[in-house]
């Protein structure tokens, strides 16, 4: 799918387990498949990062088979991987890479390891530096410091026992990634000796070293840790186990927990399974900012609930370092909040999947969001009201946390979001969820041939419900006419959809406007008609003027009116109204506005200009006008336009009411 529109959102509730921890399956898989004996792995995370782990375990000999839904057995190679020459691609999994890389170059074999371009951009080098200290042999292919990497047996097994290593010590960086200190600190395990690390700097997402830590245990190998800064590992080896139980994703649960904080009450809180209190993840960290800024956070041991506080959110200023992952969302639960957000100490989002600070900046900027970055900050000041926030198209920049981050932004304005399937990363399905647990404000579509009377019905009910008005087909009509005004051919098909994609319209309840200047009666003449019609049945032109049209989707409600509202632009529409007449009643009527407009007519000409339009509008091969299966058909060929709207607003009253 190339994008995704969301309407505006207006309340969330429900529940969702969760998939599991990318941290834990991609650990626990090494782990397992380093360890002597059978490891049952259950309820792994499926998706792109874990597929490249287990893919690469296989091409390594590793025997692992999935023995069902989400459970694997992993038959452990007591750290001696049967295949000694291999090319693992890693696609853009950090998690993998790191871990395989240390496991990798402390083993006997020679491997290449390679990633996706963004992959070979994420640097690798303090963790190369600290795996040279050990002995191993280690090349840059293309770039120093950076994947791909080829790697070499160690030459002799007894350098890398700490007696022969100068210093003996092992020294690493800790405030790139916090994943170089993951890897090896799986990895020196491999040794069979009793090792130090110690690490330099700062060490940043502490979480997840405790994470890397706790599983080791499990797994036999205990890491005594002095103050974060330095690590002895006993000189055991791994052993499995026998089964490990991998919980919820905890930064996948940052959106589900926003979605509340946002716009659930605290009656119907949205509840998150699979992480708790007792979850080893860090991001479980995210609840308590979520609850500083005002929402309502109740946890047990595996669940969380999130609602929205009685008044509003507040923003804070927070340290992010222990929550670099899930600290995303609060970019955007920032937009909701009274006050200004700031997140700090944020640096090791440059060197994630994409620039994270610089994305995030900039897809803000789209919506009209005021931010402010630093090397190593964000600040976010957002508008007075979330309504008036811009819609925007949203790119994703293969960041699967950007898609899912954006989603939230759906509660303050219509978005499209592109590439939506990149979250397939970490959360295939979460699209499906989202939409499954957000309630978007309602549509009613009217559609019908021209002349029905359903433009002034339309007008009619979002009056009376306080809803928005789409007039589509004056959109079609500026189109034709703006595309006139430059000189454009009606069938030139990529020159009008470039008028379209580029239209400046402003619709107010005193005029309509384009290009800054009023169109006036030009837009109702008898050719423009015409012209719309043509320029309405070319594919490009209804493309361009598709998410123009859904960003009239908000809240409290939407009237759309057209000829493909209930088809096309709004298929999920709360009430879809097919109004019609006969030919004869809607030429009898546009004979009698254009007399009482003291214009000339002729109904016969009418008629026959009405059957045409209406045989171009049917026919064409895209968005036909037809009434849908589950359009309600109203006739007005004896309805006056009183009793019209009276019988949509009692057929959407009907909708409302529970069934
Ligand atoms: O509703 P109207 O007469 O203003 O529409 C003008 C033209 O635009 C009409 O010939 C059909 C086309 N149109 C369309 O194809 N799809 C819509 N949703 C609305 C109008």
């Amino acid at each position: 799918m190339e994008f995704i529109d969301l309407p505006q959102m207006i309340a969330a509730d429900g529940s969702i387990r969760l998939p599991g921890s990318k941290s834990i399956s991609n650990r626990a898989l090494l782990l397992a498949a380093l360890s002597a004996g059978t490891t049952e792995v259950r309820g792994l995370l499926a998706s792109d990062d874990t597929a490249r782990m287990l893919e690469a375990l296989k091409v390594l000999g590793v025997d692992v088979v999935e023995t069902g839904t989400g459970h694997w057995r992993v038959h452990g190679c007591g750290g001696r991987f049967p295949n000694r020459r291999a090319e693992l691609f890693l696609g853009n999994a950090g998690t993998a890479f790191r871990s395989l890389t240390a496991a990798l170059a402390l083993a006997e074999g020679e491997y290449v390891l390679k990633g996706v371009a963004r992959m070979h951009e994420r640097p690798i080098g303090d963790l190369v530096d600290a795996l040279r200290t050990c002995g191993a042999d280690i090349e840059y292919l293309e770039k120093e410091g950076y994947p791909p990497l080829r790697l070499k047996p160690v030459r002799s097994r007894s350098r890398i026992r700490p007696a022969r290593i100068r210093p003996d010590v092992v020294r690493i960086r800790g405030d790139v990634s916090s994943q170089f200190l993951t890897g090896l600190l799986m990895a020196l395990p491999l040794t069979g000796a009793e090792t130090v690390v110690e690490v330099e700097g700062e060490l940043i997402s502490r979480p997840y070293v405790e994470i890397t830590l706790d599983l080791m245990a499990r797994f036999g190998v205990h890491v005594a840790c002095r103050g974060w800064q330095s690590f002895t590992i006993a000189g055991t080896s791994y052993v499995s186990p026998g089964i490990l139980h991998v919980e919820g994703d905890a930064s996948s649960a940052s959106y589900f927990l926003a979605l509340g904080a946002i716009g659930a009450t605290a009656d119907k809180p949205l509840r998150v399974e699979g992480v708790g209190r007792d979850s080893i993840q860090g991001d479980v960290g995210f609840a308590d900012a979520l609850a500083q800024m005002g929402a309502r956070i109740e946890m047990g041991p595996d669940w969380i609930q999130a609602s929205a506080p009685s008044g509003k959110l507040r923003g804070i200023t927070l340290d992010c370092n222990a929550i670099p992952d899930a600290a995303m969302t609060l970019a955007i639960v920032a937009l909701f909040a009274q006050g200004e957000t700031r997140l700090d100490n944020i640096a090791s989002w440059r060197v994630k999947e994409t620039d994270r600070i610089a994305a995030m900046a900039r897809e803000l900027g789209k919506l009209g969001v005021r931010v402010e970055e630093g090397a190593d900050w964000l600040r976010i000041i957002p508008p007075g009201a979330a309504h008036s926030l811009h819609a925007a198209i949203i790119d994703t920049y293969d960041d699967h946390r950007m898609a899912m981050c954006f989603s939230l932004a759906a509660f303050g304005v219509p978005l499209r979001i592109n590439d939506p399937g990149c979250t397939a990363k970490t959360f295939p399905g979460y699209f499906e969820h989202f939409i499954r647990l957000a309630r978007p404000a309602p549509v009613i579509a009217i559609d019908g041939p021209t002349a029905s009377g359903k433009g002034t019905v339309s007008a009619r009910v979002a009056r009376a419900l306080g809803f928005h008005y789409l007039d589509s087909g004056a959109l079609y009509r500026l189109t034709a006419l703006a595309a006139r005004d430059a000189g454009i051919d009606w069938e030139d098909e990529a020159a009008v959809a470039e008028i379209a994609a580029r239209l400046e319209v402003e619709f107010s309840e005193a005029e309509t406007r384009l290009g800054g200047k009023a169109v006036g009666a030009a837009m109702r003449e008898e050719a423009i008609a015409a012209g719309a019609s043509k320029v309405a049945a070319l594919p490009a032109v209804r493309n361009a003027l598709l998410f123009r049209q859904r960003a009239f989707h908000r809240a409290p409600g939407l009237v759309g009116d057209g000829r493909d509202m209930g088809s096309v632009v709004f298929p999920q529409a709360t009430l879809k109204v097919f109004l019609t007449a006969s030919a004869e009643v809607r030429a009898e009527r546009r004979y009698r506005q254009l007399l009482a407009a003291g214009r000339e007519a002729d109904l016969a000409v009418i008629l026959a200009d009405l059957e045409t339009r209406d045989a171009r509008d049917r026919q064409r091969a895209l968005a036909p006008l037809r009434q849908e299966k589950d359009a309600l058909l109203l006739d007005t060929d004896t309805l006056d336009i009183e009793a019209a709207t009276r019988r949509v607003l009692e057929w959407y009253e009907q909708r409302l009411r529970p069934q």
